[in-house]
């Protein structure tokens, strides 16, 4: 019988939470972020956030998982009862990420599909080919729940056997595959120099802005998977062996280096794809949601059947990457149901899954063109409700409440054992500059993107509407003091391996 139902070891658990911060947030959303705002700025200002947002939030959010050993719904209630409704926000925010993300996994599982398929056809054939299956009511859906099936396989696994030994695996592999696509992207020749100005030697702040500065933000806390339960939830899942300020250093290191890797493999091609085929870069679509989806398999493409042969390892590398960020999404709201309501992990991994299956359906059909809401396809509106609103309203409650309401001594001798000087630091940052920093951005960035699209205030109430239901959800029936009625890892335990007592009793 083991000691504790959480991860083996300290690389194991770093493995896993950068198999959770590195997905398609870093492959397909950082670039084509960088795309859309300015290239080198947003770049640099991505940066600065990751060291002054990204590495403080994601240490406070492991520590208050560590520190209740339990659900972030039990994990908030810890610290103060009457802000529990902030953890239940922390696993209703990514139940939704987990329904436009699947969608997104399921494109790019195509992906791996459509590189082989597409050698020999010309441009045209290759966009075509996309539309198509955008425009194809059946077919993205049955990708995305091909995608979404894999991951629960490796949710019912556990916590060890299954995510632990998955990103032991997967992590390493993608690594090798980016670094190879990112080889033979900088060795394409022409059009590199000009990418390489576009993404990092040539910064355009003008282009950039404030939208861009709050879009540097949400990209942050979306990538690092900050400010929506995951990290508490892996965070519980540690003991007192793991140095958790030495984790959050490491796994921000790694989530910002393959993100700075991706934006090295796209740019230079797609700049070469551009000089050569004598096409402006507002043709090409630098910023937006078809950069990874379209642009790249051109670029590929006209490459000749090597190019198809790397786009096909490219898109496994994505798939692998996204696989690895839906598993730590599922689990989270997995931990919360086997605590709360008793129920094994199959139950408990399959029950989301479904859930979000059905509401991915609309969001494939929305994303091809099928209908919109808010003048948004579901898939934007959902997104920007996550990473601009309610991510960053979760991730300063939580710093806040944890600077606040943790007794300062404790929370100083946790964070590096033995070196307090750090616990001092991250609390002086949680308590005073991270979320005014948070406040300051989101309020500056929800105000431009009013102000060029009224159809934003849809964005910004519902967003609302959810986290008044949390509130309202919370405050009826899970507000009891401590772990009486929402649970905690304990409950897990005393089985064999990650199995639990009603797989015993079936
Ligand atoms: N961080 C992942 C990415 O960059 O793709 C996505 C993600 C995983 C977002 C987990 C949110 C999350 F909770």
């Amino acid at each position: 019988m083991k000691k504790h139902n959480g991860f083996a070891s300290s690389l194991g658990f770093v493995l896993a939470s950068a198999g959770s911060a590195v997905g398609l947030g870093n492959i397909w959303g950082f670039p084509y972020k960088t795309g859309a705002n300015g290239g080198a700025a947003f770049v640099l200002v991505y940066i600065l956030m990751a060291l002054l947002l990204g590495i403080v939030g994601m240490t406070v959010e492991m520590y208050v998982g560590k520190r209740a050993q339990a659900n972030p719904v039990t994990a908030v209630k810890k610290i103060n009862s009457k802000i529990g409704f902030v953890g239940l926000l922390s696993v209703i925010v990514p139940f939704f990420i987990i329904c436009y993300y699947s969608v997104l996994g399921g494109y790019t599982m195509r992906g791996i599909v459509s590189s082989f398929t597409d050698i020999g056809k010309d441009a045209a054939g290759v966009s075509a080919g996309l539309s198509d299956f955008m425009a194809n009511p059946w077919l993205p859906a049955l990708c995305t729940f091909l995608f979404l099936g894999l991951a629960v396989f490796i949710i019912m696994g556990g916590v060890q056997k299954g995510i632990e030994k998955a990103s032991k695996v997967l992590m390493p592999l993608l690594f090798i595959i980016l670094l190879g696509v990112m080889i033979y992207s900088l060795c394409l020749g022409e059009g590199v120099k000009a990418g390489l100005d576009f993404y990092i030697l040539k910064a355009d702040f003008k282009a950039l802005g404030f939208k861009g500065v709050a879009a540097a933000m949400g990209q942050v806390f979306f990538s690092m998977s900050l400010g929506m339960g995951i990290m508490i939830t892996y965070g519980s899942y540690t003991g007192k062996e793991i140095n958790l300020f030495k984790s959050a250093v490491q796994i921000s290191l790694i989530d910002t280096a393959i993100a700075l890797m991706a934006g090295f493999a796209i740019f230079p091609a797609a700049f070469h794809f551009m000089e050569v085929e004598g096409i402006a870069a507002s043709e090409v679509g630098l910023g937006g949601f078809a950069l990874m989806f379209m642009t790249l398999p051109l670029v590929f493409n006209s490459l000749g059947t090597v190019g198809g042969i790397i786009g096909a390892f490219f898109f496994l590398m994505v798939t692998i990457a996204a696989i690895t960020s839906v598993v730590s999404l599922v689990e989270v709201v997995t931990q919360f149901f086997i605590q709360k309501f008793r129920i094994s992990r199959k139950r408990a991994a399959v029950l989301p899954m479904i859930l979000a299956l059905a509401i991915s359906i609309p969001v494939s059909l929305s994303l091809g063109g099928h209908f919109t809401l808010f003048g948004f396809d579901l898939l934007t509106f959902f997104d920007e409700i996550t990473n601009t609103v309610l991510m960053p309203v979760t991730a300063l409650c939580v710093c806040v409440a944890a600077g606040f309401g943790i007794k300062r001594r404790e929370f100083e001798d946790n964070i590096y054992v033995g070196k307090p000087i750090v616990g001092r630091i991250i609390s002086f940052m949680a308590r005073f500059v991270t979320p005014l920093l948070i406040l300051v951005v989101a309020i500056f960035g929800i105000y431009s993107n009013v102000s060029v699209n009224v159809n934003y205030f849809a964005v910004i109430n519902t967003a609302f509407l959810l986290a008044a239901v949390a509130f309202a959800v919370y405050f009826l029936s899970l507000v009891r003091v401590g772990d009486t009625d929402t649970g905690c890892n304990a409950d897990e335990l005393g089985y064999e391996g990650d199995a639990d007592p009603a797989d015993a009793a079936e």
